[in-house]
């Protein structure tokens, strides 16, 4: 068998090898020890001087192609075979659907307060969660050894005297006060911390959102105008408001807020404990001693403040009767908002 023919050959016979046993076979047929390429080297000896030279070139740069061939055919067959054992496209197995996560219903609810009050020109500021015993008491006029102290009760931190784990939102009063000249109109969104037992309607951390607005000539019809458009936007254009006296060392004159029951309409019913009335949030005109420990004059100033459990308004808003539910993060609840 010449050359040329072998040439001619090879090709066609190397891509007919569909499996690594039939490539084999060829590979030993024609570069095995007693293969083809071998018998032709071994007539070398017997050739005319003239030829031998270029004869053994020949079956030298056919070994060299053979052996490509058969490394590509080699790669082919074994990509095939992970082709056909994976066997990726069944096209009538059934698709697995993206689960599409979403806010959580505080992070809902905190974030529609806050553009509530952003739409109408209060900017969004926060504060620290560890603050000082002044911020949160004695720069508000809760003097240390005042008995509303009480009503604050206070994680303190054991190894930073007079640091603490804030009870409201309102030291950032006092901070915003104190870096900022007034016209001021604020918003504070941000964790609480009060030692309270964990039950269906207190946690020992929960969310508030903070508001106040100091300038010129502020009214207490104001605040009223202000909650009123908050509520409605909340709880919808139907619900009434009423402000009920109570006392905050930091605001006078001070009310605890309620809307009208948005389950019985005002009549009385379990969820209202038969008064008619759902308290949403404490609020009144911010105290002079307040402004005159920021350096705000009270005699040119006044202004109002509010402060609303953030737990306490989604409670309601959705008729959730445990506050645990929002902490526990159990899916077939936080997959209903
Ligand atoms: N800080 C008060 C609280 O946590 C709420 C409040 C804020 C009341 C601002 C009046 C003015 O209960």
């Amino acid at each position: 068998m010449d050359i040329e023919n072998i040439i001619a050959q090879v090709e066609e016979e190397i891509k007919a090898a569909d499996s690594l046993e039939r490539l084999e076979e060829f590979r030993l047929r024609y570069l095995g020890r007693k293969g083809i390429l071998a018998q032709l080297t071994a007539t070398i000896p017997s050739m005319p001087q003239e030829e031998r030279a270029s004869f053994g070139q020949k079956v030298n740069s056919l070994k060299n192609k053979l052996n490509l061939l058969i490394e590509g055919q080699k790669k082919l067959i074994q990509s095939d075979k992970r082709d056909s054992e994976v066997s990726y496209y069944d096209i009538g197995m059934p698709g697995v659907a993206q689960e599409i996560g979403h806010l959580h219903p505080l992070t809902q609810v905190n974030d529609e307060i806050c553009r509530i009050f952003n739409r109408i020109g209060f900017s969004i500021v926060e504060g620290p969660e560890i603050e000082s015993e002044y911020n949160n008491f004695t720069g508000l006029n809760i003097p240390l050894e005042h008995p509303s102290r009480e009503a604050f009760d206070t994680f303190y931190l054991k190894d930073y005297p007079k640091m603490l784990l804030r009870s409201h939102t309102s030291p950032v009063q006092v901070r915003a006060m104190k870096k900022h000249k007034p016209p001021l109109a604020i918003i504070v969104p941000g964790k609480v911390y009060r030692p309270d037992a964990v039950d269906a309607s207190h946690s020992f951390m929960f969310h508030q959102v903070e508001g106040f607005m100091v300038d010129k000539g502020i009214r207490f019809s104001d605040l009223k105008g202000i909650l009123e458009l908050f509520a409605r936007t909340v709880f919808g254009d139907d619900i009434k408001m009423r402000f009920r006296p109570h006392f905050f060392p930091f605001t006078e004159p001070s009310a605890e807020v309620d809307i009208s029951c948005i389950i019985c309409k005002g009549k009385g019913c379990s969820v209202c404990g038969r008064k008619g009335w759902l308290e949403i949030l404490g609020a009144g005109m911010i105290h002079p001693n307040v402004f005159k420990e920021v350096g705000i004059d009270p005699k040119k100033y006044n202004g109002f403040a509010f402060g609303m459990g953030v737990e306490r308004i989604a409670m309601l808003k959705y008729g959730i009767n445990d506050i645990r539910l929002f902490f526990e993060n159990d899916l077939r609840f936080l997959k209903q908002f």
